[in-house]
């Protein structure tokens, strides 16, 4: 085994009935980061995605399709896999709830719950919805018809669709007699549930009091059965919540050691699933005796801006205002399209987004100041320098330059935010580098030391320095854009460059000299209104 630190990270496994959206999309690329980040740093990391198949929606949007559960299952997949694809997404495992090692996961799990007496047969008479897979209670739903002022039909207090009425033998998870463990976590551990927001809003809802969880459905069949009582099956986020550890081996002969070495996980999710994440997963894996993730950081939700009001609504086909992922593609291609949702909107907040807003930041961010400065200075290497990178100055490294001081310990700002999570104060500590490199170039004046034979010691410090901002920035800017990264180091010949860690890759004074340079076309060419 090696000896790395080692990370977890997972994101919610997506309901198959519906294709990847701009949402999940976002959710993907935050934990995508994440892990480029990781493994630039020297952990071992472990990145899973995938997509939630049982439950009484998806077998009923199967049925509309007239196809099986799972034939409409496998149907639903490449829409994913081949939009992670192109969105290079780096994922190391994609977990399918019907998928055997899941069915040996969930009914291992039933055995411990069942041996540990923390589940029990009854009966469900209540209300559930179908398209959130969620159980209300009668109180719920009477605030919530209240409030919607509906008389005779009930409706959903999260979505507003119409309830179902479920009258049903069922066994139920002993929920309530965790709440006091759970508060406990929340109270020791605040790191647990990230944003401060989500914490407070989870920490009110069990101290408001926990029921015991229905956990399983027995009026159909389409999810992981019982192993003790195949008449029934398991409720959808009960089976769903296992996945993650169905990925590190939990259940299965042979998976020991990768649960030892990864579990436990952090989990990023939207901020509409805190509760199943950090209520329901904690109180099962305690009554498991198994250890609880490290975080759930719960992000916000991607809103369109609505041009005449400016405020952000949310995406519907019905409204006509949902952007489709491959509309944002054919904007600002791949790298632009990571960029801009990790620069701008705030991790754990609501992101008002516009097609506005995204060709101003491609232009002002990519196309005027990292691809501006890339081809600036490459161009100026290969023309003062015959194609290559210059030949410092003795003790260049130690000279101090404007850069120098930008850069000095800009690597632990940046991991510190990248850790939290703080994706668009990381890209600016890589931005204050890249705009200090921009103005250097218009007071160093290259193009007039280039006109001076003895000014040629200062002409190869300026472009030299210059080549190690780009180099240390194009380290930094790896996890949201890995394809320019890895471009810009071909241009520079350091192409194995991103195989050392991170801290030490960014540490000033590294440059190649007199290696190949190559200009190259526009990393980002700007977009013309
Ligand atoms: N299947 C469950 C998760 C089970 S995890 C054990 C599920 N799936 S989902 O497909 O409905 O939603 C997945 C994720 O997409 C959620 O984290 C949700 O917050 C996120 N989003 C859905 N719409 C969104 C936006 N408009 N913006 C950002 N994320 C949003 O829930």
């Amino acid at each position: 085994m090696s000896d790395k630190p080692s990370y977890f990270i997972t994101t919610p496994i997506y309901y198959v009935n519906a294709a990847p959206h701009l949402g999940t999309a976002y959710c993907t690329l935050m934990c995508d980061v994440q892990a480029r980040f990781r493994r630039a740093a020297g952990y071992d990391v472990k990145f899973i995605t995938g997509t939630d198949e049982h439950g009484e929606k998806v077998a009923l949007s199967a049925k509309e399709h007239n196809m099986t559960p799972i034939e409409w299952c496998d149907s639903m997949i490449p829409a994913y896999t081949e939009l992670w694809e192109e969105l290079q997404i780096s994922y190391d495992d994609f977990m399918r709830t019907t998928q055997d090692r899941q069915t040996k996961a969930v009914q291992h799990l039933w055995e411990i719950l069942k041996e540990k007496g923390y589940v029990y047969k009854g009966s469900y008479d209540g209300w559930y919805c179908i398209p959130e897979e969620t159980y209300f209670t009668e109180t719920q739903v009477r605030h919530a018809d209240e409030a919607n002022h509906t008389e005779g039909q009930h409706l959903c207090p999260d979505c507003q669709r119409p309830l179902e009425r479920v009258q049903e033998e069922s066994w139920f998870f002993k929920l309530s007699a965790f709440q006091d463990q759970l508060l406990k976590l929340y109270r020791e551990h605040p790191e647990f549930i990230e944003p401060e927001i989500r914490r407070n809003e989870v920490v009110s809802f069990v101290e408001s009091g926990l029921h015991d969880l229905s956990i399983s459905r027995n009026s159909f069949d389409w999810g992981v059965p019982l192993p003790f009582d195949k008449e029934h099956v398991t409720y959808v986020w009960f089976d769903a919540l296992i996945n993650y550890i169905t990925a590190i081996g939990f259940g299965q002969e042979q998976g020991e050691e990768e649960f030892k070495k990864f579990w436990p996980a952090t989990h990023m999710v939207g901020k509409d699933i805190t509760r199943f994440h950090c209520v329901i997963w904690p109180a099962m894996l305690m009554a498991a005796g198994i250890d609880v993730p490290t975080q759930v950081f719960a992000h916000g939700f991607l809103l369109v801006r609505n041009p005449e009001t400016g405020k952000g609504e949310k995406m519907s086909k019905s409204r006509g205002n949902a952007i489709a992922p491959r509309e944002v593609i054919d904007l600002l291609g791949i790298d632009g399209y990571r960029y801009y949702f990790m620069r701008d909107v705030e991790s754990g907040a609501d992101g008002a987004i516009s097609f506005d807003r995204m060709e101003q930041v491609y232009n002002s961010d990519l196309a005027n100041s990292w691809g501006n400065l890339v081809s600036r200075s490459l161009n100026m290497s290969a023309k003062y320098f015959d194609g290559k990178t210059p030949t410092m100055p003795a003790n260049w490294e130690e000279r101090t330059s404007p850069l120098k001081d930008v850069a000095e310990g800009i690597y632990d700002r940046y991991a510190e935010h990248m850790k939290k999570f703080e994706y668009s104060q990381a890209i600016e500590c890589a931005m204050e580098l890249i705009r200090a490199a921009n103005l250097y170039i218009e007071q160093s004046e290259p193009w007039v030391l280039a006109k001076d034979p003895a000014k040629e010691e200062e002409l190869a410090f300026v472009i030299g320095s210059l080549l190690e901002a780009i180099r240390i920035c194009a380290h930094l800017l790896m996890p949201f854009m890995p394809a320019t990264s890895q471009e810009v180091f071909n241009r520079m010949s350091v192409a194995t460059e991103s195989e050392k860690p991170l801290p030490e890759a960014c540490v000033w004074g590294q440059l190649k000299q007199g290696v190949d340079v190559v200009k190259g076309d526009a990393l980002f060419p700007r977009l013309a209104k």
